[in-house]
């Protein structure tokens, strides 16, 4: 399972790269508002650091514009995917940014039937939304399963980008689904280490070896 990092933060895709923990990165225009810095400037600093595919999304709403966008924001760096929305326009520029040869996302999946379009048109990566659909009360993980067995059954190659992970039992779940990636902001990714036991039973250790008298250094 790979992992990307759903942010613009460069130094926490640091932190994260510099333990291994990062495949790739997804940033979309709100990510790059908290930001706070030019999508240029940032993406370029991601790209420089992370070797895996970086998302940058276009924000025009027609094709042709997104295209002409697009191209911009994957001149950035060789390792760009260009997300898109998954809307009729993000369709038709997916199909030509993938003829091109360039990698991308699209994104705003919220159902099966969007994930067969996109992988029709090319997509490199589909990014359902899980934490979106569950705000809705419905289960956001229920649509990473179907499109699992959608694209197992045909082959597609698009690789199935969980996206929208708002806590650790979601990354759980994607990963016993077969989600080929998830995308999730740092302190998610953090939070997956902690457990109550961890915590507990290091403590106990710490009193023992306490009353050792001894020292290792
Ligand atoms: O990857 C998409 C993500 O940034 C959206 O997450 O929590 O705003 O639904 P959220």
């Amino acid at each position: 399972m790979k992992f990307f990092v759903d942010t613009a933060d460069t130094a926490a895709i640091k932190e994260l790269n510099d333990l291994g923990m990062v495949d790739g990165v997804t940033t979309n225009p709100s990510l790059i508002l908290k930001s706070g810095r030019d999508i240029i400037e940032v993406t370029k600093e991601i790209c420089d650091m992370v070797s895996g595919p970086v998302s940058a999304e276009v924000v025009a709403t027609e094709a042709k514009e997104m295209i002409a966008e697009g191209m911009k924001l994957a001149k950035i760096a060789p390792n760009i995917a260009i997300k898109v929305p998954l809307n009729w326009d993000g369709l038709t520029a997916c199909k030509a940014f993938a003829s091109e040869g360039h990698k991308v996302n699209v994104t705003l999946c919220f159902s099966a039937a969007q994930a067969i379009l996109a992988a029709k048109a090319g997509a490199s990566f589909i990014s359902p939304f899980i934490g979106r659909i569950d705000d809705i009360h419905y289960d956001g993980t229920d649509l990473i399963e179907d499109i699992r067995i959608i694209y197992d059954n045909y082959s597609f190659s698009t690789e199935i980008l969980a996206a929208s992970i708002r806590s650790v039992n979601h990354v759980i779940d994607c990963a016993k689904i077969g989600a080929d990636v998830v995308t999730a902001p740092p302190s998610v990714i953090k939070s997956m280490a902690n457990h109550v036991l961890t915590d507990k039973g290091l403590e106990q250790f710490l009193k023992d070896w306490a009353k050792t008298g001894q020292k290792i250094l």
